[in-house]
């Protein structure tokens, strides 16, 4: 008899061996068309700072996904989020995002800030799923060549239905 086996992906902090991979994801799931800034070293220096978290999806030893979130006195705001192209839709991306919003209610904050590409309708579907609401637009956030959308969450409260 075959039996399937599912795999979940564990959630954990990343390590600096991680600091690669979390950079090419970055450039090829985020930074398209845009230029690359979330180098390795910049990943690495996320990965020191004590009020930062870099959080990876870890499947059998793979990165297939990761976030960094800063945390601050009451606000934390979400720097990255992503996905795995081939992985995405299995739940990753609110694994990772439900596993960083433990840790910004922990740190006492009480909402997170993000800003999406205007442009990234799929993002857009992703966080109004959960919970994020659009509270302004910032015109030409990336590089001048993008607008953003600026979202927030008050943690604490149900998305609604
Ligand atoms: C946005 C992103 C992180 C979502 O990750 P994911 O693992 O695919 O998301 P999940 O599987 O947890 O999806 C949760 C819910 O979000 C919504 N959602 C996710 N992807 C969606 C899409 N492409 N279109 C519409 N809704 C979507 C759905 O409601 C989904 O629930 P469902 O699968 O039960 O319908 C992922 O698509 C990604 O990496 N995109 C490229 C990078 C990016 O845009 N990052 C965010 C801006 S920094």
């Amino acid at each position: 008899m075959l039996v399937a086996m599912i795999l979940v992906p564990t959630v954990r902090l990343a390590t600096p061996a991680d600091a690669r991979a979390i950079a090419e994801l970055s450039r090829e799931a985020i930074e398209h068309g845009l230029g690359w800034t979330w180098t390795r070293d910049r990943v690495l220096k996320s990965i020191h700072d004590r009020s930062t978290n870099v959080a990876v999806a870890d499947e059998q030893g793979r990165v297939l996904g990761f976030g960094i979130m800063k945390y601050g006195d009451e606000k934390a705001h979400l720097s990255l989020l992503g996905v795995e192209a081939i992985h995405r839709k299995r739940g990753i991306g609110s694994l990772l995002l439900a596993w960083l919003e433990e840790c910004a209610v922990v740190a006492g904050n009480d909402r997170i800030g993000l800003e999406a590409r205007r442009d990234n309708e799929s993002a857009l579907a992703f966080y109004a799923q959960l919970g994020y609401r659009p509270v302004g637009s910032v015109a030409g956030y990336y590089h001048g060549l993008m607008d953003a959308v600026r979202l927030e969450k008050k943690l604490g409260t149900d998305p609604a239905p």
